[in-house]
């Protein structure tokens, strides 16, 4: 509990509603303390637990995670099925402490190119926590932006061979709607840990607008200080959305 920094983001008032966080570092972390890599997931879970924890209790209403990207198949098969594992065990785990946080689970990305156990552990963890009212935790999971919107042009193409609809029917609206993020508003402030400066395939079009925070703290160090800092820090920024100080601020 940190109560100065806490007091300081309510007094400001504009707390970001969406915070989406790339979660990078865990192996650097683990080289970095003579462990395996996947000791850096292991160990990355506490950063998860604890993030979700503070968003709850401030208030955010969204957090996305980006777990496991459509590309991270390519690591080698060890690493990828312990991160499947770790994230079923995580999962069954920490249900009743998310339930008892009002924490509502929910995934972006393909998930049905998951293991079997992963995806139905998910589906539970979703099932379970449907009716909560709090903080909105986002997996990403199996996700890439550039499919995503490959898969909102091919669902668009097929409604106007249909004839349901016409090509100049097509706004961002309607384009955001066959999004996996349909019910999600857009991020307000992107966190990036372990010191790279890349999107890498994550929300391409959702993040338009979106504030960044780039951070060399690798995920497993990245705690409740760090992510109450970063909110300071957007908290201080003005977004002008394309347009000029002075209209913002009138
Ligand atoms: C990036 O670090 C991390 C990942 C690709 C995996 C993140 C997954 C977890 C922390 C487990 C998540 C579980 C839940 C329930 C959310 P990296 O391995 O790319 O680090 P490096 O760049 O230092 O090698």
């Amino acid at each position: 509990m940190n109560k100065s920094l806490r007091e300081k983001i309510v007094e400001q008032g504009n707390l970001p509603a969406h915070i989406a966080i790339i979660m990078d570092g865990n192996g650097r972390w683990a080289k970095a303390n003579n462990l395996p890599r996947v000791a850096g997931h292991v160990e990355g879970i506490n950063s998860v637990r604890e993030i979700v924890q503070v968003c709850g209790e401030i208030g955010v209403s969204y957090l996305t995670l980006y777990t496991f990207s459509n590309e991270n198949w390519k690591r080698p098969q060890k690493e990828v099925s312990a991160i499947m594992k770790l994230l079923l065990s995580t999962i069954k785990k920490e249900v009743g402490n998310l339930n008892k946080n009002n924490v509502r689970l929910s995934t972006i990305g393909n998930i049905n190119d998951l293991p079997d156990n992963s995806r139905q552990g998910i589906l539970e963890g979703i099932e379970v926590t449907k009716n909560n009212t709090g903080l909105n935790l986002i997996l990403a999971l199996n996700y890439s932006s550039r499919q995503e919107l490959l898969m909102a042009v091919q669902r668009i193409a097929d409604k106007i061979l249909s004839g349901e609809m016409n090509s100049n029917q097509i706004s961002e609206a309607i384009f955001s709607r066959e999004l996996y993020t349909v019910d999600i508003p857009d991020p307000d402030l992107l966190i990036r840990t372990g010191g790279e400066s890349r999107i890498s395939n994550f929300l391409l079009w959702q993040l338009a607008y979106t504030e960044f925070f780039l951070t060399d703290i690798h995920w497993p160090d990245f705690r409740e200080e760090d992510l109450l800092n970063s909110i300071i820090d957007y908290q201080g920024r003005q977004r002008r959305f394309g347009q000029i100080e002075e209209q913002v601020s009138a």
